[in-house]
């Protein structure tokens, strides 16, 4: 495994900016990726870039996870996506992010037993949900509850204290399943079930979703391994929204907690992990009208119409995203499993078999993403569509750790703030309300 020193290129590059012409350094990191390095840009030529939505701009280097988005490449730690689909666990997966090796197994066993011992949350905690109405959106009680956890272990509140940063990281990891399944029975009316410690991580997720104090539950094993298959997948991402958002907030040195509260509502909208629940949304209404892709096809190409096919298309993945293939398989796996028939797998297979024959999907290199068929498996295994985008936070938790520990221990990382080109008024001066118009 060989890492970069991206200071050993001498390539540069030349800018010619009012009458000079500078040479910025280019640098190359470990899977050859080129960056122009303009941190002095402002200072040689008054100028700053201008990159709407940061298509074009690197906010930092990292060691965490790669993405060949030419060639549907994903590794966590240069571990490839597809093997550690198939060979870890959401636990072993949180580690290798989190601390950039795959642990022992005397690793293992004690970040699990911390994970089971730390999963339940302070009693008091549990008050907040009965201020909540039973149709709130739970993306709103985790950023809340996530933030509000702050209030309870003050060491965490100063970052630079490192001292209970594996405490704070176990709390995250070990809580948020028991915060997002107490919203879940808050939604359905269902008391509170606690966590169980004689279970793994995805199957406590599970019982603590499903489990009713009237019945013995029935885990169903393969359920289990297909949800902890969802959570590796999601697991990490390099600079997505939300992971950048992490990023951005933790340059302030606010705490742990804040900045994954962040990242949680960055996450929620529906151009990013809100993706899922919009899916499932727009399968719904095609199966509602008769299963007519291509008359969603047509609209999704239309200019004048707003309509996307959600699911489809990524700012990096111009190939199938490799996650996507994975879900597409596990989804015929697990509905065979447990025996359903759901008319939307046909309708997502019939749009994605029209839109990947069709120029204008080629051409613009969109194909199902991570967020196409995941809703599928959800929905199989009893989660409601409010909840996905809250399933997908679970996974990508250790992501966000894992960037937020690497920026805050690359050494002083300097506060995010980004330049902007002014396009308002000029100079003008005060106007007495009496002789406005
Ligand atoms: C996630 O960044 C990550 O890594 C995210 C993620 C992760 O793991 O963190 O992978 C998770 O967020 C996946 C994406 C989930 N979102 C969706 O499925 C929503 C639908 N997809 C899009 O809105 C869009 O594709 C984005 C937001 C995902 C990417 O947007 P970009 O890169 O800004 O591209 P764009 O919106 O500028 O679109 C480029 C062109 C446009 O056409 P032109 O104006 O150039 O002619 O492609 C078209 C768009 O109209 N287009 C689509 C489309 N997505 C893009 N047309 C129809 N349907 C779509 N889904």
């Amino acid at each position: 495994m060989t890492t970069a020193n991206t200071n050993t290129n001498t390539e540069t590059a030349t800018i010619a900016v009012g009458g000079k012409s500078l040479q910025y350094p280019i640098i190359t990191g470990s899977e050859n990726e080129k960056g122009i390095d303009i941190s002095k840009l402002r200072a040689d030529t008054g100028c700053v870039t201008l990159d709407p939505g940061y298509v074009n701009t690197g906010a930092c280097t990292s060691a965490v996870t790669f993405i060949d988005g030419d060639l549907g490449i994903l590794r966590y730690r240069g571990i490839p996506i597809d093997q550690l689909a198939e060979h870890s666990t959401f636990t072993e997966v949180s580690y290798l992010l989190i601390y950039g090796k795959l642990p022992t197994r005397a690793q293992l066993d004690d970040f699990n037993y911390q994970l089971c011992h730390h999963s339940m949350i302070h009693e008091d905690m549990k008050r907040f949900y009965d201020g909540y109405p039973s149709t709130a959106h739970p993306m709103g009680i985790l950023s809340a509850m996530v933030c509000s956890m702050s209030s309870y272990y003050p060491e965490a509140l100063d970052p630079s204290n490192r001292t209970h940063l594996n405490d704070t990281i176990v709390r995250l990891l070990a809580k948020l399943p028991t915060i997002a399944a107490l919203s879940h029975k808050k939604s359905r009316g269902q008391p509170f079930v606690y966590p169980d410690n004689s279970l793994s991580y995805s199957a406590n997720l599970l019982q603590m979703f499903f489990a009713v104090p009237a019945d013995k539950y029935k885990l169903d094993e393969d359920v289990a391994r297909v949800l902890d298959l969802l959570l590796i997948l999601h697991a990490d991402h390099e600079q997505n929204c939300s992971t950048s958002t992490v990023r951005l907030v933790g340059s302030s040195q606010a705490n742990l907690f804040a900045c994954i509260a962040a990242g949680i509502c960055a996450l929620w909208g529906p151009l990013h992990g809100g993706a899922n629940q919009e899916v499932m949304t727009m399968l719904e209404l095609i199966n509602q009208d008769g299963g007519n892709v291509d008359k969603y096809v047509a609209m999704a190409k239309d200019k004048k119409s707003s309509f996307r096919l959600m699911g489809f298309g990524h700012r990096v993945y111009k190939n199938f995203d490799p996650r996507a293939k994975i879900i597409k398989k596990a989804c015929d796996t697990v509905l065979n499993k447990l025996g359903i028939r759901d008319p939307l797998l046909d309708i997502a297979k019939k749009l994605e078999e029209r839109a990947l024959s069709d120029s204008y999907f080629v051409d613009h290199k969109l194909y199902p993403n991570v967020d196409f068929y995941s809703g599928i498996i959800y929905k199989a295994i009893g989660i409601p569509n409010n909840m996905f985008t809250v399933m997908f936070a679970l996974g990508r938790l250790p992501g966000w750790i894992a960037h937020w520990k690497e920026m805050t221990e690359s050494g002083a990382p300097k506060i995010g703030r980004p330049r902007q080109i002014y396009t308002g008024a000029t100079l003008q001066d005060y106007v007495p309300i009496a002789n406005r118009t």
